[in-house]
């Protein structure tokens, strides 16, 4: 991408919907609510919640920091504040990781596309709860079918990025961030006024700290790294796209209240609606997939058109959300490739799109035909993930704290932060406290027990 392309969104609010179309997608949706059934409800997301504040806000602060004083996609932008020194394998770990998430997020993805189509040709009409668990896991364990719907949404994400992300994403976002919001809220409303609704939200209310273990801390850390698209400078490319008088500070409040709002609202529309039609709430990644049709056909059960309406609606709405999340996810490693090798824009990202048919593949199979392939008891597709999730998107964001917190000069923090001191900047020095020590430290124990160390 040139430089006079790179430069900037159009608008501040353009910039917030951009960063907050690649937070809000599947994490928020999909991951969240299974996260917090497979951990126990309440407690798990209490920790969340702690997470997102402690070390979401600051570290988010930070990559902007990087990614608008770099001017610089991440895989470069080390190499610009800190020439010649090791910090450049900070912004390569951080484009392996966006590789590898693409590769299995794709799948899930693609998902989202047979929903719309079983949506639209109402195929969820007259399915009872148990229904729908067999359909889905025929469904995600057929050798061809996701496979399909894998290519095709990598496609989607390569025509985006290769037609010129800034409008793509801008205006795209502009429009489909509030009607996502709006159905959501609908659906909440509906999930509530399903009969036995109270259990799911009691689920999701009340804490029971007996179920809290190493496990739930270090799931709802990764939970908040992956959700907010943090640790792995994808969030930093976008800011070096901001403009000079876009606030930092406010915008990283924005994304990360957006980014929880939805999270938590998903989870509102799924517990009652598991509780409701008797599914498990640890059913695990399967989750949406079996819950949400049961919630359209039973709140609307009385009027078919409008259990109709939804459902397409609220599938196209999940693929455009996980699409504003794939394209930001395809061009951190596709600027890299770009930037670094010198490869024109369209080759960088064919080599992308293509690397990641083959990731994908191999993860959708994994759930399938090559089930009995395992690794520390994980197949691919649960590999990938954890070791993304729970792994490099931590250690990722705790590098940038120390990066920002110890090596870029504070005056260089100060002046974004505070757009060359025109604006307060109230919380600085807890900002570079955070950085220095909380947040680093935090990061290292929950790492250390998860070890079985502590
Ligand atoms: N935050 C996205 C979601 O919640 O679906 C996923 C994601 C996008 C993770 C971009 C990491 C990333 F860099």
């Amino acid at each position: 991408m040139q430089k006079s392309e790179r430069v900037n969104f159009g608008s501040k609010i353009g910039a917030i919907l951009a960063a907050a179309g690649s937070a809000v997608g599947l994490g928020n949706i999909w991951r969240f609510p299974y996260e917090t059934g497979n951990h126990g409800g309440a407690a798990f997301i209490l920790i969340y919640l702690a997470c997102v504040l402690v070390l979401g806000m600051p570290i988010m602060m930070a990559e902007f920091t990087v990614g608008r004083h770099s001017k610089a996609s991440t895989g470069k932008a080390y190499s610009v504040l800190a020439p010649g020194t090791h910090w450049k394998w900070l912004g390569y770990l951080g484009v392996l990781a966006g590789f590898l998430i693409l590769g299995y997020y794709s799948v899930v993805a693609g998902w989202t596309l047979e929903y719309i189509l079983e949506a639209g040709t109402n195929e969820f009409a007259n399915k009872r709860p148990d229904d729908f668990i067999l359909a889905f896991e025929a469904f995600s364990q057929d050798p061809v079918r996701p496979l399909i719907w894998l290519v095709v949404f990598l496609l989607l994400t390569h025509f985006v990025i290769v037609k010129g992300v800034k409008d793509g994403i801008e205006k795209s976002s502009k429009i489909l961030m509030p009607v996502l919001f709006i159905l959501i809220i609908l659906l909440a409303v509906c999930s509530l006024s399903l009969p036995n609704a109270e259990k799911g939200l009691e689920f999701l209310l009340k804490p029971d700290f007996s179920k809290v273990t190493g496990d739930v801390f270090l799931g709802a850390m990764g939970q908040a790294f992956f959700s907010l698209s943090l640790g792995m400078g994808c969030l930093s490319t976008y800011a070096s796209y901001f403009g000079k008088e876009t606030k930092l500070g406010n915008t990283a409040l924005s994304v990360g209240v957006i980014d929880t709002f939805v999270a938590v609202l998903a989870g509102v529309i799924i517990f009652p609606a598991a509780f409701s039609v008797g599914i498990q709430p640890d059913a695990g990644p399967s989750l949406i997939f079996i819950t949400l049709p049961n919630v359209f056909q039973q709140a609307f059960s009385g009027i078919p058109f409008l259990a109709y309406v939804f459902s397409v609606l609220f599938y196209v709405l999940l693929a455009l959300a996980a699409l504003t999340s794939t394209i930001s996810l395809h061009e951190v490693v596709t600027a890299f490739l770009h930037e670094e090798f010198a490869f024109t824009r369209g080759r960088a990202a064919k080599m992308v799109t293509f690397g990641c048919i083959l990731i994908g593949a191999l993860s959708s199979l994994s759930l399938g035909v090559m089930q009995k392939y395992t690794l520390f008891d994980k197949g691919f597709f649960d590999l990938l993930d954890f070791v993304t999730a729970k792994i490099m998107l931590p250690l990722g964001g705790m590098l940038v704290c120390i990066f920002v917190g110890w090596y870029l000069k504070r005056s260089v923090s100060y002046a974004e932060l505070t757009n060359e001191g025109t604006l307060k900047a109230g919380f600085f020095n807890v900002y570079i406290f955070i950085l220095r020590f909380i947040a680093p430290i935090g990061i290292a124990l929950i790492f250390i027990n998860e070890l079985g160390l502590i």
